[in-house]
């Protein structure tokens, strides 16, 4: 019991402490004209009740990012759900003093770029309205696979946020992610 505790709170300091150090970088270092684009949503993890559809009528989600004006993203996000193909778009405003990229009105906390070479983006959304709050791990790879390091890396994120039960690799089905090709 006492080991559990213990094992516990090392779990929570250790994503309070990763939370802290690793969003002050996405600023600094990350290339939003680069990032921007067409992206495909090989995989979720998310704790949102009944935001997946069954198994079988599961796909590949798809994003399209665009720096709108400074400060400013425009971010499409194409997705399968219980009641079909759903697109959603969304202005995203930089917070004037953290890292961070939100729009509260539509209920998006946060879009992190947690780590990306370009060619994949691990992307943490926190959603929620007032004290409403959802997490979603999602692996965005600008083609229809991933690899086995960027899905590991995805994986092992996904144990540090602790959604490891609902991490989900999406089957390779484009139909729904190729309504919003630019
Ligand atoms: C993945 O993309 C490639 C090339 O873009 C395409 O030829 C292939 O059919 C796609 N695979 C699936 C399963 O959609």
């Amino acid at each position: 019991m006492k080991l559990e505790m213990a094992l516990a709170t090392a779990l929570v300091l250790a994503v309070v402490s990763w939370t802290q150090e690793f969003f002050p970088k996405e600023a600094h270092t990350l290339n939003w004209g680069k990032f921007s684009g067409f992206w495909y949503i090989i995989a979720i993890a998310t704790d949102t009740q009944g935001f997946l559809p069954a198994k079988d009528k599961r796909k590949l989600g798809a994003s399209v990012v665009k720096v709108h004006k400074t400060g400013q993203l425009k971010v499409v996000i194409a997705f399968s759900r219980p009641k079909g193909c759903q697109s959603m778009e969304t202005i995203l405003k930089k917070d004037r003093k953290k890292p961070v990229f939100r729009n509260t009105l539509k209920g998006i906390k946060g879009f992190h770029v947690l780590s990306t070479d370009y060619t994949y983006g691990l992307v943490y959304l926190r959603l929620g309205r007032a004290g409403n709050n959802y997490k979603s791990l999602l692996l965005f790879n600008r083609q229809n696979i991933s690899s086995f390091l960027s899905l590991r890396e995805f994986l092992d994120t996904c144990h540090i946020l602790q959604l490891t039960n609902q991490a989900t690799i999406l089957p390779k089905d484009d139909s729904c992610a190729h309504t919003i090709l630019p």
